[in-house]
């Protein structure tokens, strides 16, 4: 079996290891993996947004599956192209990727389909935005409808800012193409949770879910990031809400894909507001595994990337619709100092290599220079995962390494799992 895992990050890298984990005589290659990838196969020198020259790749090393982490070169078009080229692929089409490519498709998908989600209408002109924004209740958020690397999304205290932020991307074009449409959103109070699950299009395997942490500080204060760290499980996330979240959510969706000729393979995220009366509300979907959602739920459930291949093949008989954990997973993001703004780059990075059993250090942002030393080379840069019978043991393992892993400005939160472990232990002081 040769695998080609498309991308560079920490998700990627948790992909590769639970390659090797589930089959370890496969022989695994990365597009453009990193230092953590290197580790583990191949390293391509391709971009994964060259979607030409990663089928190119595909056809030369004999690929038999190839797995398309990120978003972008989905929405380019790079599963079709490799489906054309009769190559087994684990992720959808353009077509389909656009309910995580164009916010306004999504959510005319989930009108359609009765999906719950906040109350919202689509704009591509400022004044009839301004208008609704002048009616609205505050807050509000206002989101870019295209691809903007995790900034499109603005909650916005007032409608003044609204207004602000909604002239920045439909006339100013803050955010370029990808702000040319927008969706002003009805804001919503609750608790987030992220529901991931595998499907063929017709079937559908519900993941165990996960918590994101999208703040840079401590308590969830500060600015939004791409996510500094997840745990699994979450214990809100019940065998009853996550069947509810595949019938009311993940099911209705997936069919109304298939019915708009769109049919969805691959990994279907839910971004969840978990409102007051417990009704699970879609925030956004993405059409791939979430960073760092993956690096704390995949080493959790082994055996599961046979899955990802059964689907690219078309041979996919699950015989169930949960996957369940009997461990828990904590994963900590350490971050370049100045991210998510302006990371500072170059930092040389110590992992010492005798860090704790049950520990995985995933690569994201890191660079080996031409004398082998291992640098920071983007925002992330390193996802540390614990593994413990526990969420709070998982987070203590992770904790530890993250206070042993070295490199100048180094930044990261300390109180990944903060949700999970205050609850358990009200549990625990309750009984
Ligand atoms: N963790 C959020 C995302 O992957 O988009």
């Amino acid at each position: 079996m040769r695998v080609l895992v498309v991308g560079g990050g920490g998700r990627e890298h948790a992909l590769c290891w639970a390659l090797k984990r589930d089959a370890p005589e496969a022989t695994v290659f990365a597009a453009p993996g990193n230092p953590g990838t290197a580790q583990l196969g191949t390293n391509l020198r391709i971009a994964a947004v060259e979607v030409v020259k990663v089928v190119e790749a595909v056809q030369e090393h004999h690929i038999d599956l190839a797995i398309v982490g990120p978003e972008a070169p989905l929405a380019a078009g790079l599963a079709d192209r490799l489906r054309a080229a009769g190559r087994p692929v684990f992720g959808p089409t353009q077509a389909a990727a656009r309910i995580e490519s164009s916010k306004a498709f999504a959510k005319d998908v989930m009108q359609r389909a009765g999906v719950p989600t906040p109350a919202s209408r689509t704009f591509d002109t400022l004044d009839p935005a301004l208008a609704y924004i002048r009616g609205h209740a505050e807050p509000l958020v206002v989101k870019a409808s295209g691809l903007a690397g995790g900034k499109g999304a603005v909650v916005c205290a007032t409608r003044d800012a609204a207004a602000r932020t909604a002239r920045a991307m439909l006339a100013d074009g803050a955010l370029g193409d990808a702000g040319r449409e927008i969706v002003v959103e009805q804001f919503l109070e609750g608790e987030e949770l992220s529901v991931l699950a595998l499907t063929d299009g017709e079937r559908i395997l519900v993941l165990p879910a996960a918590q994101d942490h999208k703040r840079l500080g401590e308590g969830d204060a500060g600015p939004n990031t791409g996510g500094m760290g997840a745990y699994c499980p979450v214990g809100i996330a019940t065998d009853a809400l996550l069947d509810r979240v595949r019938e009311q959510v993940l099911e209705p969706t997936i069919r109304e894909l298939a019915a708009q000729g769109a049919s969805y393979q691959g990994v279907l995220y839910a971004g969840l507001m978990l409102a007051g009366d417990g009704t699970p509300h879609v925030l956004e979907f993405n059409c791939r595994f979430g960073d760092p959602e993956a690096q704390a739920v995949l080493p959790l459930l082994p055996g599961v990337t046979r899955h990802l291949g059964e689907i690219a093949a078309g041979s996919w008989r699950p015989g169930r619709t949960t996957l369940n954990v009997t461990r828990a997973a904590v994963s900590t993001v350490l971050a370049a100092a100045g991210y998510p703004d302006k990371p500072e780059l170059g930092a040389a990075i110590i992992v010492p290599r005798d860090l704790e059993p049950g520990t995985l250090v995933f690569h994201a942002g890191t660079y080996r220079d031409p004398d082998g030393t291992l640098r920071v080379q983007g925002g992330r840069v390193l996802s540390v995962t614990g593994l413990g019978d526990t969420v709070a043991e998982a987070a203590e393992r992770s904790a530890a390494a993250c206070e042993l892993i070295a490199f100048q400005g180094k930044t990261y939160r300390r109180d990944i799992g903060w949700r999970e472990i205050r609850r358990r232990g009200a549990r625990a002081a309750r009984s």
